[in-house]
C-alpha cells in the first residue's frame, strides 16, 4: 500500500502536494497524447476538486469550476515532468480551503518580479491565499492617492537601512499583481498593520501619532484617515478580506493622550486593553461598511469584533487557548503558529542568519510537515509567514521559503501525508527549482547554496 491508499502502482508519484486518491496501473500513455485534453464540467465535484483521467490516447479533466480545472492541469504538468503518465485516474480535492503564504515587504521590499515568481510557485503547488504585509514600522509600501506622504516619507527606509530610497508599489503595479494572482486562482489580501507596528504611518502623518509606533485610538482624525486608506485599498483589492493587523500593540502611553483620556471618560473604561478593543471594533466596522471581511491577527480575539465578520490568524504558538477561545467565540481561524510555520526562523541547527526566537527554536521542514492541526468546521486552513527583518534579498527569500513551503502546501492540500514519501517526491521539486534557478536550501548538499548572510545579524 503506498500513501495514496492504492496498491496498483509500485512507484511513488512525483506529484506535490499528494493527491487524495490515485488509481493507476503500470502502463503509461505516450507523452504526445498528454496535450489531447477534453474538459468536462460536473456539478458533483467540490469547488476546487478535479478528476484527471489518463487514457491511452488522451486525457479527460472533470471539474465543477475553473479552479478545479487549473489544479488538474498543474497535476498533469507534474506527471509529464516526472515521466509518470500512467494510465488511470486521480481524484483530488483539498484538505483546506485556505492555503496561505504571507510575505512581509515592509521590512524589506522585493518588487513585482519576485512577487510574481512567488505567485507562480504558489499556483504550481496549489496554494491560494497571498497575504501581503504592506506596512509596518520600517516602511509603507502601497501608493495611497489621498496621502502621497505615505510613500514620499513612509516608504523611505527598510530594516537594514533606514535611509534607503523609497520603495513601494504604485496602484497600477498592485492592480497588475492582483490580476496576475487571480489568473492563478490566488486571492491577494493586503495587510495594513494597526494600531501598532505603525511607525511608517505616523512618521508620514504625525497628527495621528499615538507614541511607541502606534496610532492615536482616541482621535476621530485617526478613524477618518484609516477610512480613507481602507476605502482606496478596497478598490484595489477585489478579494473578500482586508487585513487590519492588531498584533503586539505597545499601548503603554495611550492613557497620556488627551483624546484617549476623553474616550476613557466617555465610555467608562478602566483598562487600556478596553481602548485597544474599541479601536479594533471601530476599524472592523469600517471594513464591514466597505463590504469586506476583517482578517486580523489572533490578538483581536478579545476585541468584541463580531465573529461572523472576521477571520483570525492564530500565530501564538505558546497560547493554544487563544485558538480554542477564538473558535469558542465563533471566529473562523487560520492556523499559522510561529513555531513551526514562520519561515524567517532558521531551519537547521547550523544556520546562523534567521530569526531563532528566544528559545532558539528551529522550524525544520519535518516539524512543519508533521505539525498536527485539529480539523474543526471553523478552521479554514493553514498559512506560512515570511517576516523579513533578516531577509533582505532574493537569495535569502528563496533560502528561507524553499523547500519548506512544499511541506506547507502538503499540509494545506493533502489528506495522505508521509514524510519519507514526501522527501522522495521532493526530488522532482528540486529538479523543478533547478530549472527556475532558485537559491533553495538543499539539505542533500548544503554547499550547493550556502546560507546567505544578512547584514543585521553578525
Ligand atoms: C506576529 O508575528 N507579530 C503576527
Amino acid at each position: 500500500m503506498n500513501i495514496f491508499g492504492i496498491i496498483l502502482l509500485s512507484v511513488s508519484l512525483g506529484v506535490v502536494p499528494a493527491p487524495r486518491e490515485v488509481h493507476m496501473g503500470e502502463q503509461k500513455m505516450e507523452e504526445r497524447y498528454a496535450s489531447k485534453v477534453r474538459y468536462v464540467r460536473s456539478g458533483k465535484l467540490g469547488p476546487e476538486a478535479y478528476e484527471l483521467k489518463i487514457g491511452k490516447k488522451g486525457v479527460v479533466i472533470k471539474s465543477s469550476s475553473d479552479a478545479g480545472r487549473f489544479y488538474a492541469e498543474k497535476t498533469l504538468g507534474q506527471l509529464v515532468r516526472c515521466d509518470q503518465l500512467y494510465l488511470g485516474t486521480i481524484k483530488d480535492s483539498p484538505r483546506f480551503t485556505w492555503r496561505g503564504f504571507m510575505l512581509d515587504e515592509a521590512r524589506h521590499f522585493f518588487g513585482t518580479e519576485k512577487v510574481k515568481e512567488l505567485l507562480d510557485m504558489m499556483a504550481e503547488y496549489k496554494l491560494n491565499r497571498f497575504h501581503w504585509h504592506l506596512s509596518d514600522n520600517q516602511g509603507w509600501r502601497v501608493e495611497i492617492k489621498a496621502f502621497p506622504q505615505l510613500t514620499q516619507i513612509g516608504a523611505i527606509g527598510c530594516e537594514t537601512d533606514r535611509n534607503a530610497p523609497a520603495r513601494f508599489y504604485t496602484q497600477d503595479e498592485i492592480r497588475e499583481i492582483v490580476r496576475y494572482a487571480a489568473e492563478r486562482h490566488i486571492e491577494v489580501i493586503p495587510e495594513i498593520d494597526m494600531p501598532g507596528h505603525a511607525r511608517a504611518l505616523v512618521r508620514s502623518i504625525p497628527e495621528i501619532d499615538g507614541f511607541n509606533s502606534t496610532v492615536n485610538p482616541g482621535s476621530e482624525k485617526t478613524y477618518e484617515i484609516i477610512r480613507t486608506i481602507l476605502t482606496e485599498l478596497s478598490g484595489l483589492f477585489p478579494g473578500r478580506y482586508l487585513h487590519i493587523g492588531g498584533d503586539e500593540v505597545q499601548n503603554k502611553k495611550w492613557m497620556d493622550l488627551p483624546e484617549v483620556g476623553a474616550l476613557v471618560k466617555k465610555e467608562g473604561y478602566t483598562a487600556v486593553q478596553e481602548v485597544q478593543n474599541y479601536f479594533g471594533r471601530r476599524v472592523g466596522a469600517i471594513v464591514a461598511s466597505l463590504g469586506k471581511e476583517v482578517l486580523a491577527w489572533d490578538d483581536l480575539v478579545v476585541s468584541g469584533i463580531p465573529s461572523d465578520s472576521a477571520v483570525l490568524l492564530w500565530w501564538h504558538t505558546d497560547k493554544p487557548e487563544v485558538l480554542k477561545d477564538a473558535q469558542a467565540s465563533g471566529f473562523r481561524t487560520v492556523v499559522c503558529p510561529s513555531r513551526p510555520m514562520y519561515l524567517d526562523n532558521c531551519q537547521e541547527l547550523n544556520h546562523k542568519y534567521g530569526h531563532k526566537g528566544r528559545i532558539q527554536y528551529f522550524n525544520t521542514i519535518q516539524k512543519l510537515y508533521e505539525y498536527e492541526i485539529e480539523e474543526t468546521p471553523l478552521v479554514l486552513g493553514v498559512q506560512a509567514n515570511l517576516w523579513t527583518e533578516h531577509v533582505h534579498n532574493s537569495n535569502r527569500v528563496d533560502f528561507m521559503v524553499y523547500p519548506r513551503i512544499f511541506a506547507l502546501a502538503e499540509q494545506a492540500w493533502s489528506v495522505n501525508r508521509d514524510f519519507d514519501d514526501f522527501l522522495r517526491r521532493l526530488e522532482y521539486v528540486y529538479s523543478w527549482m533547478d530549472t527556475k534557478g532558485f537559491y533553495y536550501y538543499d539539505a542533500r548538499n548544503p554547499d550547493r547554496h550556502p546560507e546567505p548572510s544578512c547584514p543585521n545579524i553578525k
